[in-house]
């Protein structure tokens, strides 16, 4: 078995090649030139042949992995392969939607087949593991890394994170076309105080246990391969140096027999956290907790033995983290080829395939979300309407593709004008003002434009002479993402303005919006008739965004988080608790703003059809108290057919600790057509009624639950039930 294999290897390792297991690099020199000479990259490349290496990320290309593992498995003593890492986060070459909008599609098999799309190419580089999925639950639209994840909701999240491990991985995780995936960040890195990104991170145990780590256990039950742990502190504790996590919660209690790779450089930055007193005590810590690999530190590969040597750190805890690494790599079948990967020919045939094209246009049409259809101004009618197109996203083939697409080409997406071409020549496209300044990419800020109203003129007069004026606006790709947290929520620049100026001549707007975390658009919402999300949709999103405003897809999305109506009220998420006073008093004390209403502008759930949809018929049937059935009737009652995300809410409303207002337990994506019903049922179980009580023990206590069958979060039919 590959345990067997796995122990008869780690009795011939020295604790040094050992150690060399647990050490990945950065991979940052051209791998295919000459052996580096000098500076870090000789380092490197010296451990690599001394067999100090366990891992690389960021070396792709099946020329520069087969060089790599030539290198490790020729010339070091036990020849053991290396693992190849890489941040395919929604796409190799060929790019999903980020993967905050797949989770708008609340579809988890075109979920998991993009996961399945993006491990066919990434396999077909050389490599065999992505950081991916990220599982962070975030309220906080502010942290540019919303983008990443798969919203605010914790039910949503674990099927999220289900099907994109299901998705990676495949059946069979020998097979050359899957590879291993990774959960992240573990955990609590979504919770940032103030949306900054790496900020403090303190949260209770009901909100660690019940909103937070849910999706992770939801990965590890999927069998992930690895967890990744993060950047941040939890109560105090920097995450890559918490054993209560990494040890007892992942390894313990869920019983994980993957390995923990830690985050770029976290075991070094428990230095500036104030929690280790240099590197040494940074690798004794980070391996106490059970961080089995040092991404980048270079912690365990400067100290780990010392450590051991001095008796800080027990052997037993390398043996355990070395066991884990090589079982991945045996499971990944790199010890029956280590070349496996590296197969030039599939490398030349996978990238942007048409059938990886065909995958992603198919999940970026599922991710639009409809906001607003005002006097039905959509979808567009064919031929018959003098169109304008106006502002700069609409002719932008970069920011379409979003943050986190390392391996990506730059303006390889199909931009709105491209899409829109494919159905009609005949429109007229004006830039207006230049918003973002050039040259940004994933490495620096992006530059906006806050005064300069050049092309407002050229655009107005545009719109005067057109019937209806579809206006792109919204944040620039890189806008997202790491290290991009913004304090404003709004259309970045003088995008409003533009707006405004157009709408004073022409009201018959479409606004499309191209952003990375949701936004706040009070002003837009209330005065354009027809809004459509689009977030970042990948290579093909202006094909997506054409076939959704010409009626040829149906739009299905409904919003993974809610949208806020002031950057006051973040954090602001649909299950949150009741306060002592959550209704309108007399006077002012009662739990509100005094200049906003606490109310979002678009909440969790909500998304519109080119159809609409009817509820009625809603039934609970609580006699078998295992397994409480509700059930309701979807009745298409417009003129298309159309899909529809019925979801369940509930209510536990009494308990002994406070159960939040609502919380998603259920939901089905069915396609109804126009003028037909369909009946949908819920099944309720302990599964779906119990908590986390703060001794971290799964709990189901009796009482009376609300339950709610809706559209969205805040309208739908109701009824209550009792659970003996
Ligand atoms: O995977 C990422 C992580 O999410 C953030 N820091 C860097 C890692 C590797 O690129």
């Amino acid at each position: 078995s590959i345990d067997q294999k796995v122990d008869s290897l780690i009795k011939l390792m020295t604790l040094e090649e050992k150690v060399g297991q647990m050490n990945q690099y950065n991979g940052f020199w051209d791998v295919t030139g000459p052996a580096p000479h000098g500076g870090n990259a000789e380092v490197k490349y010296q451990h690599l042949k001394n067999g100090l290496v366990g891992s690389m990320l960021n070396v792709v290309g099946t020329e520069e992995v087969r060089k790599l593992q030539q290198l490790v498995v020729e010339e070091t003593r036990l020849g053991i392969p290396l693992i190849f890492g890489y941040d395919v986060i929604h796409g190799y070459k060929t790019l999903a939607p980020i993967p905050l909008a797949e989770a708008a599609s609340w579809d988890m098999e075109a979920i998991e087949k993009s996961a399945r799309t993006a491990a066919e190419e990434a396999s077909a580089v050389g490599l065999n593991w992505t950081f991916a999925p990220m599982v962070d639950i975030s309220r906080d639209a502010r942290w540019g890394r919303v983008m990443e994840g798969a919203g605010e909701d914790t039910y949503l999240g674990t099927c999220i994170a289900k099907a994109r491990v299901k998705g990676f991985q495949g059946g069979d995780l020998s097979q050359p076309n899957t590879i291993a995936a990774c959960a992240k960040h573990f955990a609590g890195y979504g919770f940032a105080e103030a949306g900054k990104d790496y900020n403090t991170v303190d949260v209770g145990t009901a909100t660690l246990y019940n909103s937070i780590l849910p999706p992770f256990k939801a990965a590890v039950d999927a069998d992930v391969k690895t967890v990744m742990n993060g950047f941040n502190t939890l109560n105090g504790i920097p995450v890559t140096g918490n054993s209560f996590l990494q040890r007892d919660v992942l390894k313990e209690k869920w019983g994980f027999e993957g390995f923990v790779i830690s985050d770029w450089a976290s075991i070094m930055e428990m230095i500036p956290h104030g929690f280790a007193k240099d590197l040494k005590h940074a690798a004794e810590l980070g391996a106490k907790a059970g961080s089995d690999m040092d991404m980048e530190s270079y912690a365990y590969v400067k100290h780990l033995v010392e450590n051991v040597k001095e008796g800080k750190v027990d052997e037993t805890l390398v043996d355990d983290a070395v066991r884990r690494i090589l079982k991945v790599k045996f499971e990944l079948g790199l010890f029956d080829d280590p070349y496996k990967y590296c197969n030039e020919e599939r490398e030349k045939e996978r990238l942007h395939h048409k059938d990886n094209h065909a995958s992603v246009l198919d999940m970026a049409m599922k991710s639009i979300v409809l906001l607003k259809n005002e006097h039905n101004l959509l979808p567009l009618k064919k031929d018959q309407q003098k169109i304008a197109v106006i502002g700069e996203l609409a002719d932008d083939k970069n920011s379409p593709l979003g943050s986190w697409r390392l391996g990506s080409d730059d303006n390889s997406g199909v931009s709105v004008i491209e899409g829109l071409k494919a159905y009609t020549e005949d429109f007229k496209y004006a830039k207006g003002p230049k918003i973002f300044h050039e040259g940004a990419n994933f490495l620096n800020e992006v530059g906006v434009n806050e005064t300069d109203r050049t092309g407002i003129d050229e655009a107005v007069e545009l719109a005067k002479e057109s019937d209806i004026v579809l206006m792109v606006l919204g944040e620039h790709g890189f806008q997202s993402g790491e290290g991009r947290s913004r304090t404003k929520l709004d259309l970045p620049g003088v995008q409003l303005e533009l707006l405004q100026a157009v709408h004073e001549v022409n009201q018959n707007i479409v606004l499309i919006l191209m952003n990375g975390r949701p936004l706040t658009i009070n002003w837009e919402a209330e005065n354009v008739p027809a809004i459509l999300e689009t977030w970042q949709l990948g290579s093909q999103a202006g094909n997506a965004i054409a076939k959704v405003l010409f009626g040829d897809y149906n739009p299905s999305g409904k919003l993974p988080m809610t949208f806020p109506r002031s950057v006051g009220q973040v954090p602001i998420y649909y299950n949150h608790f009741s306060t002592g006073r959550p209704n309108p008093e007399a006077n002012v004390f009662w739990s509100h703003y005094s200049d906003e209403k606490n109310e979002p502008l678009f909440p969790f759930g909500y998304g519109l059809s080119y159809t609409t949809f009817e509820y009625s018929n809603f039934q609970i049937d609580d006699s078998d108290q295992n397994s409480i059935k509700v059930s309701a009737t979807i009745t298409n009652t417009g003129d298309s057919d159309g899909e529809e995300v019925v979801q369940l809410y509930i209510h536990d409303k009494t308990a002994s600790i406070a159960r939040p207002v609502k919380e998603l337990k259920g939901f089905q994506k069915i396609s109804i057509p126009s003028g037909t019903s369909h009946n949908v049922e819920f099944n309720l179980t302990d599964k779906e009624l119990g908590f986390y009580n703060h001794q971290y023990q799964y709990v189901v206590e009796p009482g009376e639950f609300s339950v709610m069958v809706g559209t969205n979060s805040q309208e739908g039919l109701t009824g209550t039930f009792t659970k003996d």
